[in-house]
């Protein structure tokens, strides 16, 4: 029975999952431990360097108890007995595989600093998405072992998803671990398995081995994406045929077969895995000699390109061909609702791309300013940033909604008009608000894969 876990990694995925278990495992010693000391810092004083829902009370309720933040990974190794890698795995920027593998560097330096501090057997779990055969690589790393040490490899990728962390770890749709089919792989599995099933129920835990388990998050990730640039390619048809995405969504998601989830039209997926990973199976497709199957998922990060490229030139379409000098409320930079993160946001390239055609841009975002303020730094004069999303309208030529916070559909929109330079532009990117209601109020309204609503 595992009594000390260690995750190297407190992120996004390392925090909420360590904090998951140290709840349902009161008798395991959980440490997160990370590099970053800040963000070590925030974790250990209960007040989480991230914003999720009902992550801070999962948090405080372990804190003192059974979960500590570290920034003493090595010294931690030595005490551990299943060790978790939750680090970073961008995609690469220089050299062989430059935008498109996995930027193993993060994963390779843990792997070595395990090799080298642990003093007992040790499980060690792929929590990061990681390219096929990783854990193979892994396991190559380790047999430069010292006489005495043993290791074991799982891979146990994490399908939560940022605004819904805490609910989707404490009630998965499946735990997926992967082993190797020997007798040491599979009791390592049971350890494993052991600890999820304090509160998942087994049936829910899929066992499977290593390669079949990595490849298992590549391509769940590869599909939801696939289905987002569906029906994103779908919004493009309706914009040029009058036809209404909406209820297209509506009549193919009410098919069983094909599910109501993940058809909604935007502005183009975000967040910083679905492209990293889409890419990941790429080139792993070209270096297995399938250039035809590289091509396909290729293609579903090209779409969520054109999608938000489509958005901009619209805008400028509508606007009278011009977008020099005017004023333009973006009401949202995060990549989706619930959450501050900025990563791959869809806002990050429409505002590039706003102000290459020299627009003034008024950014509003409830939990993302900081990461806009951030990226933006103070690089250009002509972006502002705004809590209060009346004051990021006022004077503007045009609202464009780029992040599905519900807040944005209880504003007050006759005052945001009020406020408004003549004619008023309003672009639902989200599919978020009443266009008929708007309409009514005076607005010209244009929302994704959507009859226009215009008196111009
Ligand atoms: P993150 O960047 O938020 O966190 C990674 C952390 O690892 C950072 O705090 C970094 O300082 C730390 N780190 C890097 N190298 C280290 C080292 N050598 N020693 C100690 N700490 C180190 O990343 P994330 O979003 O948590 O993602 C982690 C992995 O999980 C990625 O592979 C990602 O693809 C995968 N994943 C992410 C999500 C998500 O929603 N963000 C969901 C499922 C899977
Ligand atoms: C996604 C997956 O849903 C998780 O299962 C996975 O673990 C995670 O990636 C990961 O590997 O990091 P996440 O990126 O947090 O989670 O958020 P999603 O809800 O999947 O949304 C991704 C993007 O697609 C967002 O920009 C969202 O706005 C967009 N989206 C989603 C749409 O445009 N339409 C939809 O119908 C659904």
């Amino acid at each position: 029975m595992i009594s000390r876990i260690l995750c190297i990694g407190a992120g996004y995925v390392g925090g909420p999952t360590m904090a998951v278990i140290a709840k349902h495992c009161p008798n395991v010693q959980v440490v997160v431990a990370d590099i970053n000391k800040e963000r070590v810092a925030a974790w250990q004083s209960g007040h989480p360097p991230i914003f999720e829902s009902g992550l801070q009370e999962v948090v405080r309720a372990s804190l003192g108890r059974n979960l500590r933040f570290t920034g003493d990974v090595e010294h931690e190794i030595g005490e551990a007995e299943m060790i978790f890698v939750s680090v970073n795995t961008p995609t690469k920027t220089f050299g062989q595989g430059a935008g498109r593998a996995a930027d193993l560097q993060y994963w390779e330096k843990t792997a070595r600093s395990i090799l080298h501090h642990a003093k007992r057997p040790v499980i060690v779990v792929e929590k990061s998405t990681l390219p096929v055969r990783t854990a193979e690589a892994m396991e190559r790393i380790f047999k430069n072992r010292r006489h005495g040490q043993r290791f074991e490899v799982l891979s146990n990728p994490e399908f939560l998803a940022e605004g819904t962390a805490i609910t989707d770890l404490e009630a998965p749709d499946r735990v997926l671990i992967g082993g190797a089919e020997t007798p040491e792989g599979q009791a390592a599995i049971g350890e494993l398995v052991d600890i999820y099933a304090r509160w998942v129920p087994r049936e829910r835990i899929i066992t499977a081995n290593v390669w079949s388990a990595e490849l298992s998050k590549l391509a769940a990730n590869a599909f939801l994406a696939q289905r987002v640039s569906s029906i994103n390619a779908i919004s493009a048809i309706c914009e040029q045929t009058g036809a209404d995405i909406l209820s297209v969504a509506r009549a193919i998601g009410s098919d069983r077969r094909i599910g109501a989830q993940f058809l909604k039209a935007g502005v183009g997926f975000g967040g910083s895995c679905f492209q990293k990973d889409i890419l990941n199976l790429v080139y792993l497709c070209e270096h297995n000699g399938l250039p035809e199957v590289a091509r396909y998922w290729e293609a579903v990060v090209n779409l969520n390109q054109y999608q938000k490229e489509r958005f901009v030139r619209r805008m400028i379409r509508v606007m009278f061909n011009t977008l020099a000098g005017k004023r333009i409320a973006l009401f949202g930079f995060a990549f989706k609702a619930n959450t501050g993160d900025t990563r791959e946001s869809p806002a990050i390239q429409i505002c590039q791309e706003l102000l290459a055609e020299q627009a003034q841009l008024s950014i509003t975002d409830p939990e993302a300013l900081e990461g806009a303020r951030h990226f933006f730094g103070t690089s250009s004069e002509r972006v502002t940033f705004e809590p209060d999303p009346y004051k990021a309208a006022e004077g503007a030529h045009a609202v464009a909604l780029l992040t599905d916070w519900a807040e944005y559909r209880t504003l007050d929109y006759r005052r945001i008009y009020d406020a408004m330079e003549r004619p008023a532009f309003l672009f639902d990117g989200r599919n978020l608000l009443d266009c008929e209601e708007l309409h009514a109020i005076g607005f010209n309204v244009y929302a994704i894969g959507r009859p226009d609503r215009t008196d111009l």
